[in-house]
């Protein structure tokens, strides 16, 4: 058993290392995927603070390590837990639901069981970890119940819960079975907080409608005698590091190549995800082929970077076939021998390559149906010290309320999409300077550590 002795403890449904098994049986530890990570891995190296989190791999027992000052606590789900709990209830119920229902969301008992079992179970674990009257900050929607059940179990501690993907409007929150189970799974927290003032009001109107929490002060109700603040932390990324990253010389050189590589076209545009169902790979894939089919496109490369992703989910797969074919029907009429129009990399690339791949773009094109923030938008802002290359960006993506002098773009209209790819590419000079000089103010101000640091003191955290 380990001590409780950890001052700051975050929870996230994974740790920021995957384990990895290697054909020859052995294993490696590598980074996890998603915004998730990117955002709080620097916060929470500077604070030496405990993370607890699976470590991305079925059955896998590992015991508790340090790295670089973090102390890594695994929590060990079951391979019917991966099943349930994280492929099931998570990723098939909540994931789409709360992404505005865009893939219709799968209401299973046996999956809410896995869900709550599985909440249970790290609550256990953290009251193990966590030191008497510790700060313990959960999350994102693997781990709704964990605010109640850490409560249960630990009444001296201070707890924080931050909601990573949009909170759905209420009509569609209304669907779910368990929808007051969950609420009260959150206000079992402090502070509850979500990226942007509408999932504050959703949330609060849900409060007081399915439990008995009665509205306080603007932004807090009370529940079982407590407060609990609600507040919107739009979150953000490292970007002093990044921008520092960015202009190294070898950076810069791998821009180049990269470009060369391409055949130096006149254009490069580039795409950046998780191979997922909620970014609309589909709709800027759609925009680009119509472009070219109506010989609007000039002389023009896009690549589209796609990180593996849920691979056993079946929205996931169907969504990949989709995107695989189209790729090879756009190339297929579109390529010349050793020049294809689009390239599509399913690989996660490390940072410094990415980084290269930002500096080499000239349109950045992120078109999410719904998306809780999007960092790779604010990610490819912060590559630019140049000024160079156009931002188009999804008013569906969180990032849309902050980022406004990018090309806003209604993902769900083809034509529209297709029409600003269009302005993005033959955008000015001194037009495209203007907007990313304003975006650079944004994104370089409002960086994660801004974003962590209001969190915490919203939470009474000293720091
Ligand atoms: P989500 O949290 O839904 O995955 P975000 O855009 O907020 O979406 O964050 C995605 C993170 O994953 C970003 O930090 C981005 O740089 C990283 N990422 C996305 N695709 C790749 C890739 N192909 N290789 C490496 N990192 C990637
Ligand atoms: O930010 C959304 C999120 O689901 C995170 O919770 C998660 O770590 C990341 O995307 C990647 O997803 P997954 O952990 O399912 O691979």
């Amino acid at each position: 058993m380990a001590d409780q002795s950890a001052e700051f403890v975050v929870v996230a449904n994974r740790l920021p290392v995957d384990l990895e098994k290697l054909p020859d049986g052995t294993q490696r530890w590598k980074r996890s995927p998603g915004g998730l990570v990117t955002a709080l891995e620097p916060m929470l190296r500077s604070r030496e603070g405990a993370w607890v989190g699976w470590p991305g791999l079925a059955d896998a027992e590992a015991e508790p390590f340090v790295e670089d000052g973090l102390t890594l606590h695994p929590v060990m789900l079951t391979s019917k837990d991966v099943e349930d709990y994280y492929e099931g209830f998570s990723n098939g119920t909540l994931w789409p639901l709360y992404h505005d229902v865009v893939a219709p969301p799968a209401f299973h008992r046996h999956w809410w069981q896995a869900y709550v079992r599985v909440n249970k179970r790290f609550a256990e674990a953290v009251a193990e970890v966590a030191a008497p009257d510790a700060t313990v900050w959960i999350q994102d929607y693997q781990l709704q119940l964990l605010p109640a059940e850490l409560r249960a179990l630990r009444p001296d501690l201070r707890i924080g819960f931050f909601l990573h993907i949009p909170f759905p409007p209420t009509e569609l929150y209304q669907q779910l079975p368990w929808r007051k189970e969950i609420v009260e799974g959150l206000l079992g927290a402090d502070l509850v907080g979500f990226h942007t003032p509408g999932g504050v009001r959703n949330f609060r109107w849900l409060a007081t409608r399915f439990t008995d929490a009665k509205p306080g002060a603007r932004n807090e109700v009370t529940y079982e005698g407590r407060t609990v603040k609600l507040g919107a932390f739009p979150i953000s990324i490292d970007s002093a590091h990044l921008d520092e990253l960015s202009r190294s010389p070898e950076v810069q050189q791998r821009a180049k190549e990269i470009r060369n590589d391409l055949g130096n076209p006149e254009r490069v545009i580039l795409g950046v995800d998780r191979l997922d169902y909620t970014k609309g790979i589909d709709v800027r894939l759609r925009a680009f082929e119509e472009l070219l089919e109506e010989d609007r496109a000039g002389d023009t490369v896009m690549i589209q970077l796609a990180t593996p992703s849920r691979e056993r989910v079946e929205h996931y797969q169907t969504m990949r076939a989709g995107i695989e074919q189209s790729v090879g029907r756009i190339n297929g009429t579109f390529a010349r021998v050793g020049h294809p129009v689009l390239h599509y990399l399913h690989q996660s690339l490390p940072r410094d390559e990415l980084a290269a791949f930002f500096v080499a773009a000239d349109v950045m094109l992120v078109t999410p149906l719904r998306d809780g923030m999007n960092l790779v938008a604010k990610e490819y802002v912060a590559c630019r010290s140049d000024l160079g290359g156009v931002l188009v960006l999804s008013e569906f993506a969180g990032a849309a309320i902050e980022l406004k002098d990018s090309v806003l773009v209604n993902p769900h209209d083809t034509d529209g999409v297709k029409n600003a790819l269009h302005r993005a590419l033959t955008m000015p000079a001194d037009e495209s300077r203007k907007r990313m000089k304003a975006l650079r103010r944004q994104v370089m101000a409002y960086d994660v550590d801004r974003w962590a640091r209001s969190f915490l003191d919203a939470l009474g955290l000293p720091s």
